[in-house]
């Protein structure tokens, strides 16, 4: 998809995004997944800042997203959960910074949108510090047959509706990137994977 219709797409989400972040329903998964952030922290695609409440205190985030709309409600988030954070509008997908410049990494619910999933995991394994972290949510393929199944019918659709991929296989990703997977959960009939990993060595 044409990447100004899909900035479009997520600017109309943004108010929708912004009440999430004011009631965080999947705080379950959110809270323990960020809380372990520490030090430098990126977060790509960060939207209206649903991770915002569940940062420790004196982390420094840097936050990139393309939506502009999102950015000014994550700005609203940054400045109500007083975190130090800097905002960059930009394409994920082309970005860059030095390599080994963060502590960790954070990504919730972004890899379902991206075009080239692989280039942007080689990037995070470039920009993680070797001993740093990188922490994901997101929603993948379940391995149930008929969740899978349906994910795959109703894939065409949603991405043409919300701009994302239903059936994207987060876990065999993370393994072809070379992701060292430290602690993983998977929840919602296999759908949600919160993934606690170390860059490629
Ligand atoms: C499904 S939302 C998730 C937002 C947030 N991470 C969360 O957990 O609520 C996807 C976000 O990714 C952003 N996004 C998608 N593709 C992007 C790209 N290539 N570069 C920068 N931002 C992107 C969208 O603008 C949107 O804010």
């Amino acid at each position: 998809m044409n990447k100004d219709k899909l900035i479009h797409k997520f600017d109309k989400q943004a108010r929708v995004y912004d009440r999430r972040r004011k009631n965080v329903s999947d705080r379950k998964w959110r809270e323990p997944l960020v809380s372990c952030a520490y030090g430098k922290v990126l977060e790509i695609s960060v939207g209206a800042g649903a991770n915002f409440p569940f940062y420790p205190k004196g982390v420094e985030v840097t936050a990139v997203d393309f939506s502009h709309e999102m950015l000014l409600s994550a700005q609203r988030g940054a400045a109500e959960y007083r975190l130090n954070v800097e905002f960059i509008r930009a394409d994920v997908e082309s970005l860059s910074f030095e390599p080994n410049t963060f502590d960790t990494i954070v990504s919730t619910l972004s890899f379902c949108g991206y075009e080239n999933p692989l280039v942007v995991l080689a990037s995070l394994n470039k920009w993680c510090k070797p001993d740093g972290q990188i922490l994901l949510m997101e929603h993948g393929v379940s391995s149930k047959p008929m969740v899978r199944h349906m994910q795959n019918l109703m894939n065409p659709m949603f991405r043409r509706m919300v701009g994302c991929h239903l059936n994207r296989d987060t876990m065999g990703m993370l393994q072809h990137a070379g992701l060292s997977v430290e602690r993983e959960e998977h929840h919602w009939m296999d759908m949600i994977h919160l993934i606690w990993a170390r860059p490629k060595k």
